[in-house]
């Protein structure tokens, strides 16, 4: 979303940190995924952003949702989503959540492990099955392979053993790593699939889709593959491997929204420590920032900078600075950019602009120390902002 002088005039009395999101970029995203993945399914996953008006946006468009827990499908449920159009991907539930879901009508669910299996055979025993399978993460920004997935080489087995216990398993699924800069994941991803669903084939058992997870990157300061070179890539790969082409379905989260959002966020303090300039912001790890842990970078601007670009100009290097960046909570790992970063010179009551920044925060604020999550702000008509209290997501997370 592009920081400009209307949206600095219209938010500047507003409590920061708080989160401006633009519904029409998501519409848009919405619109550019359904061309570019035709025939292919979209499950927006709520995890990055579970805000209601993001949902009942992309389910007026005809989005379908991915959920990770018993409390994201009860949202859906409650905004009217209907449980086919609902898929549970986390590979681990607790049982008594597994039968709650399965009350609901939630039938797709992923599992890894044989234990996962004994629960729906005594929970959900007409649940229908994605494998999940561990993938090579190289190169994307938030890896997802440390915890998930059965390692390629046991995935036939796993199947196996599910069709022996009579559960329905409709294929296997994979993600590439949130924030995925590399194609190559894609290529080494769905060979792999094939090799599974071609083995399971010999053995009498046909898998009939691919769920292809998440991983849609959205531009920060790398350079990323378009979503359309991303769909190419994968629709070519599945018509050069598999015979027939199995339905599939795409997860896609960040892809979705990360763009649609600025978080802004004020200058607390400032000084000089260590031999660095450190500054300190009312937004930390814990507060939204999370994904900055791990090395997570994003833009972020000042008023200078757009004032610059309105003349056609750019911030000169004498106005900038390199500063740690460093979140309000009394807590030393709440630091969000170790490393330095260079950006327009700041002071104490100063705003900054983060961009790109309406996924994996909200969903990852807390209450720690005390500080509150930011709210999140709607852009109306172009120029107006409507306040959305978040209320449906905070009553069903707390019941
Ligand atoms: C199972 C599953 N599907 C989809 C997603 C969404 O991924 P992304 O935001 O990279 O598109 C995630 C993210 O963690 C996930 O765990």
């Amino acid at each position: 979303m592009k920081l400009t002088k209307e949206i600095i005039l219209q938010t500047q009395d507003y409590e920061t940190p708080c989160l401006v999101v633009d519904l029409n970029i998501i519409k848009q995203n919405y619109k550019n995924m359904t061309e570019c993945f035709k025939d292919i399914d979209i499950f927006y996953a709520i995890k990055a952003n579970s805000d209601t008006n993001i949902i009942k946006t992309l389910m007026e468009l005809g989005s379908k949702f991915e959920t990770s827990s018993l409390n994201e499908v009860k949202i859906l449920l409650t905004l009217g989503v209907k449980p086919e159009n609902i898929v549970n991907s986390a590979p681990y539930r607790k049982e008594i959540y597994l039968q709650k879901m399965y009350k609901m009508g939630i039938r797709m669910f992923v599992y890894d492990t044989e234990e996962e299996l004994e629960k729906f055979k005594r929970s959900a025993p007409e649940a229908e099955l994605f494998l999940r399978v561990d993938v090579d993460n190289t190169g994307s920004d938030w890896p997802l392979s440390m915890k998930f997935g059965v390692e390629p080489k046991d995935a036939v087995e796993l199947i196996k053993k599910a069709h022996e216990m009579n559960i329905k398993v409709l294929g296997t699924t994979f993600h590439v790593g949130s924030q995925c800069l590399n194609l190559e994941n894609w290529e080494k991803a769905l060979t792999q699939m094939k090799n599974i669903h071609d083995e399971c084939k010999q053995s009498g058992i046909n898998l009939e889709m691919i769920n292809l997870g998440g991983g849609i990157p959205i531009k920060h300061l790398k350079e990323i593959p378009n979503v359309k070179l991303t769909a190419e890539k994968i629709k070519s790969l599945v018509e050069e491997k598999f015979s027939p082409i199995p339905k599939m379905i795409i997860e896609p989260g960040r892809g979705l929204v990360g763009n649609a959002g600025i978080m802004i966020a004020e200058v607390i303090s400032k000084r000089k420590y260590k031999g660095q300039t450190w500054i300190y912001l009312d937004i930390g790890v814990f507060h939204g920032m999370m994904e900055t842990i791990e090395g997570f970078d994003y833009e972020i601007l000042t008023e200078k900078d757009v004032e610059a670009e309105e003349q056609g100009q750019k911030v000169l290097d004498d106005e900038k600075e390199s500063y740690v960046i460093a979140g309000p909570s009394c807590d030393g790992v709440d630091v969000m950019f170790k490393d330095g970063k260079i950006m327009s010179k700041v002071e104490v009551g100063d705003k900054v602009y983060i961009i790109n920044a309406a996924a994996y925060t909200i969903s990852y604020a807390s209450l720690f120390n005390g500080y509150k999550i930011p709210k999140t702000y709607y852009v109306k008509n172009g120029n107006n902002f409507l306040f959305s209290p978040n209320c449906l997501v905070e009553t069903i997370y707390r019941l």
